[in-house]
């Protein structure tokens, strides 16, 4: 055996072969540090030290998921196992249908005008996969920000070029179609009630908003992941106004408490639901039967969810008389589970430093701008946390004001 060279003391070890560097998607490179290091860095070190932290920065809440799905999701797995079918089984398209039906009194063919996604993140990311092509001469997706990033990530992964519309506190955070360019754009995503900010938008928006789709053949895309969260008048769907080149995005996540299922709905023209179901295969994105099982389950039972809405009322009404006492502006809403709140004058408008100051009371709430432009200026509260928790952190907060 011959013993290995040592190398001379002083002397750097080089490589016998160069390695070249990674070339990695420059999409990825693009994104950049993730904003929220700071303070994600300070909530561990006081975590660490044992301060009790209240959570209502991800959108997560913490009700525990219906029984009847739990038990519909156990009683689904069976002794073998079988690839899932991109189109799904049909009892979950037609629970799917028949909430649409009872929910918005839209009709949808369960064979043709509905696809279920692991999730509307994933149905989010992918769809524009399917309709954008470099060699068209439009490629533009617009979006509002602030917003979900998710809609100008899938633009640019599928080659597709951002357009991000700034939202305006005085138009009620509604995305203005006046500022789309028609030209340019082939696809628009719109999201009411929205994340970040709890605004919702009317029957009359939604009109407008398609008539415009329409005059200028852009393929309309509503994100609709909140609209069984309401405790006012119920959010209505975009398919209540069309069909035509449009899609409704639909998920169990907020509705029915099931983040960790991945479970959501795509609905809408037959056209583009064929196109998606083309594309989908490809990527192998189909649930597993059992969380089928259990969306079925879930898409069968509004009484569930009826349930979560009085807690988030509950929740939003404890908040909202405190913000009001204690003179924080804040949007109105009474749908979602946000709370978007302008940032105190003592802060002079900086979002990231009053999350800082909050978090020091152990409240973690999200700045503003991780939202993406014109996010800056507010900060995110989502209802989170039980009832009992919340009660705490507004005592912390309080403190904080006084
Ligand atoms: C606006 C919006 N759309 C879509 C999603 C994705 O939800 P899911 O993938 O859990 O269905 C979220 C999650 O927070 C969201 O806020």
């Amino acid at each position: 055996m011959t013993k290995p060279r040592a190398t001379p003391p002083g002397e750097e070890i080089k490589p016998l072969v160069e390695v070249p560097p990674l070339l990695l998607n420059p999409i990825l490179e693009d994104q950049g540090a993730y904003p929220l290091l700071r303070l994600d860095e300070r909530r561990r070190e006081l975590e660490e030290r044992g301060v009790e932290t209240f959570d209502f920065g991800t959108g997560d809440p913490r009700e525990p998921t219906d029984a009847l799905i739990r038990q519909a999701l156990r009683e689904g797995v069976t002794e073998t196992s079988r690839y899932p079918t991109t189109t799904g089984k049909r009892e979950l398209r037609e629970a799917f249908a028949g909430w649409m039906g009872r929910r918005h009194g839209v009709t949808l063919d369960p064979g043709t005008e509905v696809l279920p996604a692991a999730g509307s993140k994933e149905a989010i990311f992918h769809a524009p996969l399917a309709f954008l092509h470099p060699s068209h001469g439009r490629r533009g997706v617009a979006y509002g920000t602030p917003g979900y990033p998710v809609y100008e990530r899938g633009t640019l992964f599928a080659g597709g070029e951002a357009r991000p519309v700034e939202l305006d506190e005085g138009d009620g955070f509604l995305l203005q179609t006046g500022a789309v360019d028609p030209g340019e754009t082939r696809i628009l995503w719109i999201n009411y009630p929205h994340n970040p900010t709890g605004a919702t938008a009317t029957y009359e928006y939604l009109e407008r908003a398609a008539a415009f789709c329409r005059e200028h053949e852009i393929l309309l895309f509503s994100d609709e992941c909140y609209n069984d969260l309401y405790s006012g008048k119920p959010p209505p769907s975009i398919l209540e106004v069309t069909k035509e080149r449009t899609l409704a995005f639909c998920s169990l996540s907020k509705r029915s408490g099931m983040t960790g299922y991945r479970s959501a709905m795509m609905a809408g023209d037959p056209e583009l639901i064929a196109a998606l179901k083309k594309l989908r295969p490809s990527i192998g994105v189909a649930s597993q039967a059992f969380v089928q099982d259990a969306a079925t389950a879930a898409w069968n039972d509004d009484e569930h969810v009826e349930r979560r809405r009085r807690i988030f009322d509950e929740k939003r009404t404890l908040f909202t008389r405190f913000f009001g006492r204690i003179g924080l502006k804040y949007l109105p809403t009474d749908a979602s589970f946000y709370l978007w709140v302008a940032v105190p004058g003592a802060f002079a408008g900086d979002d990231e430093a009053y999350a800082m100051r909050l978090l020091e009371e152990g409240i973690v709430v999200a700045p503003g701008r991780s939202f993406g432009i014109g996010g800056g200026g507010y900060v995110r509260v989502a209802l989170v946390p039980g009832l009992e928790e919340c009660g705490r952190a507004i005592e912390r907060w309080e403190r904080l004001s006084g």
